[in-house]
């Protein structure tokens, strides 16, 4: 969920609403809004289940302006997407907007015999009325009594009706920024949603109580001791541009895709070599780990399948990628001999980060690769290397992912240096493969028509497979993803070997196959599991390396993807699976760009 607080010279309502699309990555099952309203200094409410332009609906039908205002877009956890689940929640004298996640809330509301009085199924709600419970007056000692009674994830955000032109907000784990404007003072669920409006901004640190009022910023500790508070720099644009030309920011930013990379590589490349010193990460941190260990989600954990593709051919070195929501539970192996690699986009998982803060605490090392300058997991980790991917709007990453893999690729290059396996006449033949992702990657989105006529294909389909073995797996399991999550066909990855094991069993002329033949090494064996599906009457669409003989057979389209070396084969490869999810989805009539159930940034475990 994405939070906002306001208070300033400023329309309210403007800045909410402008903070809340800006923040709309982060849910957009329902958005809402309370503001102080200046002719009588009460506190009103608008919300609704939708996204922020029906929130802008309903507060035009029924505007209201004031001095100061909270704003909400939600991701449900509790309780289904409805008008009163909406947030914010109000009890008493207490209206508030919550991100994360209350666990306790069914044993709060039978201590606080709050049954009765609850209007919504959220646990949001529930600590409403808790925070009304505690509230005689002192707003501070209210808060103090509340979170320590709160189990779990939050940042709450607070209008007392009785202080009308102060918001407070206090949290644990789930981030709060809070800045200076020059009309007034904000506050936060991340640094993009101050839209350029600030310059500089603190993190709210946990535990603590952030009052914010229209010229001034105060934080207070559990002692209610007031306290320094430190700001750092915004140095760089969080504005977002727009889609430009192009229907959807999905297919912008595959497009940007090949810049992306190069900007990306362009400071670890230096006079011909991979350097990191840019980053900051130092040669022995890479020399004296003893094993790598990702902590990931989603299509970032993805990025790092290739990356430990890459470390057990080239390093010969052991290395493990994990969900980061499982790692914990796991009963990982991690000491001081650990390397730990965070890949985030977004640099505010929480599951990402809360992996990483286990790790750390176990001893390891850890780099982190973001694209959010300036996010919670840069700020966590030892040492971070920066993809330069630029904004990422849409909610499939596409642009993000390659740029990851693209620094994770300088980062296994210098590691092989610094370790001895690559000697001078290697590293220079890595980094020739790796220079030319970029225009590989533009020669497959140059034929992206061709791409769209292959996806016409699919856009009946219910349920689809795609083959591959060895690294054509691991970037299959990043294809299916997308397919997934922009078309909502049901899309399985399979290691090509492995389908016949069971998973066979589903294939039928219905289920559509896609197969990555992109490593010279699998290709015989790859083939023949091709033609295990095509004798079940599957139609087989082939993504070959350009260059690898097919054999004479009967296929339903054949995709060319240009020749570079086979480890590079990821970035070409993907940049075409991207294309076809997003024609699919596109010719289906989807909201390409805002896929339904998902978020952008998942702040909650
Ligand atoms: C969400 C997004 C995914 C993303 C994942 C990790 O679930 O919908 O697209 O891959 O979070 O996000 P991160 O910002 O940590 O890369």
């Amino acid at each position: 969920c994405g939070i906002v607080g306001y208070t300033g010279k400023q329309s309210v309502a403007k800045q909410i609403l402008d903070a809340l699309e800006l923040l709309e990555y982060r849910g957009y099952d329902s958005a809402g809004m309370a503001i102080v309203d200046e002719t009588n200094g009460q506190v009103q409410i608008r919300k609704r289940a939708g996204r922020v332009a029906d929130l802008e609906k309903v507060w035009k039908a029924n505007p209201v302006n004031g001095i100061c205002g909270i704003g909400h877009t939600r991701w449900a956890t509790h309780g289904g997407v409805s008008d009163v689940n909406a947030h914010p929640h109000r009890a008493g004298r207490v209206t508030l907007v919550h991100n994360g996640i209350i666990e306790n809330y069914e044993e709060l509301k039978d201590h606080f015999g709050l049954a009765d009085e609850l209007i919504s199924d959220t646990d949001s709600e529930v600590v409403a009325a808790v925070l009304n419970r505690f509230y005689t007056g002192d707003p501070h000692e209210a808060l103090f009594q509340t979170v320590k009674c709160l189990k779990g994830t939050f940042a709450l955000v607070v209008i007392f009706d009785d202080i009308p032109d102060v918001i407070f907000a206090i949290r644990n784990v789930s981030p709060i920024v809070a800045a200076y404007r020059e009309d007034g003072t904000m506050l936060a669920s991340d640094v993009a949603a101050l839209g350029g409006q600030a310059t500089s901004y603190m993190v709210v640190p946990e535990y603590h109580v952030v009052e914010l009022h229209t010229d001034d910023i105060r934080v207070y500790n559990m002692k209610n001791e007031l306290c320094e508070a430190e700001f750092l720099d915004i140095d760089w644009d969080t504005t977002r541009a727009g889609k430009g030309n192009y229907p959807f920011y999905m297919e912008k930013e595959i497009m940007e895709q090949p810049e992306a990379i190069k900007a990306t590589l362009a400071p670890r490349y230096v006079d011909g070599r991979i350097s990191l010193e840019a980053d900051g990460v130092p040669d022995d941190v890479l020399k004296n780990c003893e094993r790598v260990c990702v902590v990931a989600c989603g299509t970032a954990m993805h990025a790092g399948l290739v990356a430990q593709s890459l470390i057990r051919s080239i390093l010969r070195m052991h290395m493990d990628v994990e969900y980061a929501s499982e790692f914990m539970y796991m009963d990982p192996v991690i000491d001081d001999k650990t390397l730990v690699l965070a890949i985030s986009q977004s640099g505010e998982t929480i599951d990402t980060l809360e992996a990483l803060k286990y790790a750390r605490s176990q001893g390891a090392k850890s780099i982190a690769v973001i694209n959010v300058k300036g996010s919670s997991i840069a700020r966590e980790s030892d040492y971070v290397m920066y993809t330069y991917a630029g904004p990422e709007i849409a909610v499939a990453s596409t642009k993000a992912y390659t740029t990851q893999m693209a620094a994770l690729f300088a980062l296994i290059g210098r590691m092989a240096v610094v370790r001895g396996a690559f000697n001078e006449e290697q590293e220079k033949a890595f980094v020739d493969a790796l220079m030319q992702a970029p225009d590989a990657i533009q020669q497959v989105l140059d034929r992206k028509e061709e791409m769209h006529h292959i996806a016409r294909g699919l856009l009946e389909a219910k349920d689809a497979f795609m083959l591959g073995r060895g690294l054509d797996y691991a970037i299959l399991l990043e294809g299916a993803l997308k397919l997934k999550e922009v078309s909502y066909i049901h899309t399985e990855a399979y290691a090509s070997g492995e389908l016949k094991h069971g998973t066979i069993a589903l294939i039928t002329e219905k289920t559509p196959v896609v197969a990555l033949v992109t490593q010279e090494r699998v290709r015989d064996k790859e083939l023949s599991n091709i033609r295990e599906v095509q004798s079940r009457g599957a139609s087989v669409v082939v993504l070959v390396k350009d260059g690898i003989d097919l054999a004479d057979a009967d296929y339903t389209h054949v995709f060319t993807l240009p020749a570079m070396d086979d480890v590079a084969m990821a970035f070409p490869a993907s940049a075409a699976l991207q294309l076809l999810a997003y024609y699919v989805s596109m010719d289906r009539g989807l909201d390409v760009d805002k896929p339904r159930n998902l978020a952008k940034v998942v702040t909650v475990e």
